[in-house]
């Protein structure tokens, strides 16, 4: 039988319809508008089409948008200035550097530059460090958009076993560590360039996370039947017959591996939506945190 095919335009969409309804509640109440600045650095395309369906989500959220568009070539103590600015607004509640950055900025130090108050992204390592202990943080929005597919599609945790495949700082890595925490409670593997023997390891899985950034890492063979599949991996492969010459594909093969798992997301209206849906969700906590508001 095939798999049950998640929709995560459709979970995301009922996640953006609350923070709306929190937006509207918090302004009305505090007279506080919810305020996000992404900041895009050069016009690397992907990054574009990314920062353009966030600020579009902001326009839907009824939150104020203060983003910045920055050439490849601004220096990084032009882009630390531009961080410390908005930093010190009270009416900015969150901020946001899209990643990745041109070479000649430190990544490390533009993320450790924005207030951990306001790094509604979860990547400044004061939030790291409190996801790890379970204190109270920002959570990464993709990993956060996982574990809220699963929460809402009755994909059990406690107790499963779960692999994921990339150890990246954005995904991989904090993924791991809010699975294995007691409110998951799942057992984690993760796997990178170094596993030897990956697809005994991934037939290992009940849950399967797919974040290696590879198109086609995961085939029908590296599944265990029945296991829940979440595709990660967003990579442009070239196609001559679309009118942008490129298609959206995941790291997992789709059709052959549906046909093994019981529950799988696609890619695109997979995980990207939810991705997007709990950026504003951390966006509305920074704002209600900002004034006391009880939202959160
Ligand atoms: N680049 C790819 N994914 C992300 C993300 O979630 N946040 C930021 N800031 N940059 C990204």
């Amino acid at each position: 039988m095939s798999a049950v095919i998640i929709d995560g335009a459709k979970i995301a969409g009922q996640v953006k319809e609350r923070v709306a309804q929190g937006v509207a509640d918090l302004n009305k109440t505090k007279g506080v508008r919810a305020c996000l600045a992404v900041i895009l650095v050069g016009d690397d395309p992907a990054s574009i089409s990314y920062v353009s369906g966030k600020t579009k989500a902001l326009a839907e959220a009824g939150m104020a948008d203060r983003s910045i568009r920055l050439p490849a070539t601004v220096s990084q103590e032009e882009l630390l200035d531009r961080i410390s600015v908005l930093n010190a607004d009270d009416s900015v509640h969150g901020i946001l550097v899209q990643l990745p950055l041109p070479e000649h900025i430190d990544s490390r130090k533009v993320v450790q530059a924005i207030h951990p108050k306001k790094d509604v992204d979860g990547f400044h390592p004061v939030n790291l460090g409190n996801l790890v202990i379970g204190s109270r943080s920002f959570l990464p929005c993709t990993p956060h958009g996982v574990l809220k597919l699963l929460r809402e599609t009755g994909i059990r945790t406690d107790g499963a076993r779960a692999v994921i495949v990339g150890r990246s700082n954005i995904v991989g890595k904090p993924l791991a560590i809010l699975l294995a925490r007691r409110d998951c409670n799942a057992t984690v593997t993760i796997c990178h360039t170094g596993t030897r023997d990956l697809p005994a390891v991934t037939r290992e899985a009940d849950i399967l996370i797919a974040a290696a950034g590879r198109p086609g890492v995961i085939t029908a063979d590296m599944v265990k039947p029945g296991a829940a599949v979440i595709d990660v991996g967003v990579n442009r492969v070239p196609d001559a017959s679309k009118k942008s010459g490129f298609r959206l594909t995941g790291d997992v093969d789709f059709e052959a591996v549906k046909e093994v798992a019981s529950f799988i997301t696609p890619v695109p209206k997979g995980v990207g939506p939810m991705t997007i849906a709990m950026l504003m969700h951390n966006t509305l906590e920074a704002a209600c945190l900002s004034c006391g508001y009880g939202l959160f």
